[in-house]
């Protein structure tokens, strides 16, 4: 990397365009968690809510502001005045705020508000010259702008650019365009609209055809400098363009993309990790860059190449990402200090308090099983510490299983603070212990997913469960870790239920009241 190279914008919208997506729901604090990673890792601009959507939103944005130290700070808002002034409230914290307003442009989207062509560009001008007045540093976006007509779309980048727009986002909001086309609109735009020469171009892709990263890559290859991503590709349907892919491309690839960012990639497993956890959106195992597989080599002809040289199957270095190398596990014996350093290689930081307990954990976990690796460990760290766990806790739980049916669950849960017992029955341990739990809590909250994962190779190995949970329109996603895959369940069920109470306490400021869709 050379300084002379052009530089491109990271704007990370996974705490806006990812959260949205259902079920990725994040608390306050992991928000504010993430911005800080985000933050810490080089990210230019963060994306950091809706602030109309909601009052948690809101509250998000503000406190994300007010925390903020390299990056810009942005926040979403339509095109209406009411959105642009509640985003400045919320954004006017951050010592470099942004405005980031859009409107969707293509003959579908005019449809939702009815708009003409002219009504819709006499509102571009008004809301961008409004948060204009407000903010000096304002981003517009044409929504759906790969399927806007160009002769419209050049009209209203023009009219968003005199209104004061310094950064003119270039959505492809369905994931329908191709690399190709994707640099071609992107070189039009900057050859044909006036004043295109005096702003950033972004590019923003979902990747519902699998080509979000290449469409990215193409379109700056065109001349937009800002891609819009998130971590792990979190973001509604098939996702967005994934941080870690365009941020690695161009680096490792800085031969033929000879552009610069300013990521630190050391930083990318550690957040990629994170975000799995708050958001309940597992990474998969064959994901570039970040998933578990990424480095791994198995067969025997790899293993022998990687032996006599790194080079032979890997284009990247695993260190380069912050995977630690090889690593030695800890066992029963292993000390809280070795516990604390482990950890802080794996990029968690923890207080005295927070160490106490993981540190008890640790040790019922190591009396389980040898040999705790890296990933018991990321894999404990999911489930300790989580506040929305106190509602609810499994006590006891013993389940009768074998091939006669059918399984029994004899279950003891406290219900904040008072012990209930149950004993029922089911098609299944996992079926008898989530009946045990309704019988003792019961609820309308319907599971939507239910995945196990083993963490580590062997018998001994821990299960991660995953959940999702659906009541009302809320959602809430629980995990858990454990050598005993029912007991993970149990857990990871238990905690999504904790969740949806938390939410059910917060109806009306956590859950999203606007979705950006709602244009009018
Ligand atoms: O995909 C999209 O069009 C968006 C806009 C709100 C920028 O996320
Ligand atoms: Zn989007």
């Amino acid at each position: 990397m050379t300084s002379s190279q052009d530089k491109v914008v990271i704007f990370d919208t996974t705490l806006r365009d990812g959260e949205q997506s259902p079920g990725a729901t994040m608390t306050h604090d992991e928000k504010l968690e993430i911005a800080g990673l985000l933050d810490e890792m080089g990210v230019d601009i963060i994306e950091a809510g809706f602030p109309i959507a909601s009052e948690g939103d809101f509250n998000a944005v503000s406190e994300i502001s007010k925390n903020s130290v390299n990056s810009v700070i942005c926040g979403l808002a339509r095109a209406q005045i009411g959105d642009i002034d509640r985003c400045w409230e919320a954004v006017k914290h951050a010592a470099k705020p942004r405005i980031h307003t859009f409107i969707g442009t293509s003959p579908l989207h005019r449809a939702i508000p009815n708009l003409t062509k002219d009504e819709m560009a006499e509102r571009i001008e008004q809301t961008v010259s409004h948060a204009r007045n407000l903010c000096d540093n304002v981003q517009w976006s044409p929504m759906d702008a790969t399927r806007t007509e160009f002769d419209y779309l050049c009209r209203t980048v023009e009219i968003a650019i005199k209104a004061g727009a310094s950064t003119i986002n270039i959505p492809d909001t369905v994931g329908y365009t191709a690399p190709r086309e994707s640099a071609e609109l992107i070189r039009r735009l900057i050859e044909m609209v006036p004043g295109a020469d005096e702003v950033i171009f972004a590019t923003h892709c979902h990747n519902d055809l699998g080509m979000a990263t290449a469409n990215s890559l193409a379109a700056v290859e065109a001349g937009a400098r800002q891609i819009e991503c998130t971590i792990n590709g979190l973001g509604e349907r098939a996702g967005n363009t994934a941080l870690e892919e365009v941020v690695m491309a161009m680096k490792v690839r800085n031969d033929i993309m000879p552009f610069q960012t300013g990521i630190d990639t050391t930083k990318l497993m550690n957040i990629s990790r994170r975000v799995a956890s708050v958001s309940g959106f597992a990474v998969q195992f064959n994901k570039a860059i970040v998933g578990k597989n990424a480095f791994a080599h198995e067969s025997g002809i790899h293993q022998d190449g990687m032996l006599k040289n790194a080079e032979t199957f890997e284009i990247m270095r695993p260190e380069d990402v912050g995977l630690a190398g090889t690593s030695l596990p800890l066992g029963k014996h292993s000390g809280r200090a070795a516990l604390r350093a482990k950890l802080e290689d794996l990029g968690f930081e923890l207080g005295d308090n927070q160490l106490k307990d993981v540190f008890v954990r640790f040790k019922e976990l190591a009396d389980r099983k040898k040999e705790v690796f890296d990933d018991d460990l990321i894999a404990l760290m999911r489930t300790s510490s989580d506040p929305a766990n106190d509602h609810l806790k499994i006590v006891s739980l013993r389940v009768q299983c074998g091939t006669e049916g059918p399984q029994k669950a004899d279950l003891v849960m406290s219900v904040d603070g008072i012990e209930h017992t149950t004993s029922q029955t089911g098609d299944g341990p996992v079926d008898a212990t989530f009946n045990a739990v309704k019988a003792l809590f019961p609820h309308g909250a319907k599971l939507q997913v239910y995945q196990v994962q083993a963490v580590t190779e062997g018998t001994d190995a821990q299960a991660t469960v995953s959940v999702r949970m659906e009541e009302d329109d809320r959602i809430a996603t629980g995990q858990s870790a454990d050598t005993d895959t029912v007991v993970a369940s149990a857990k990871a069920y238990v905690n999504a239920l904790n969740r949806l109470i938390v939410r059910r306490e917060k109806t009306g400021t956590d859950k999203a009241e606007i979705s950006y869709k709602d244009v009018t």
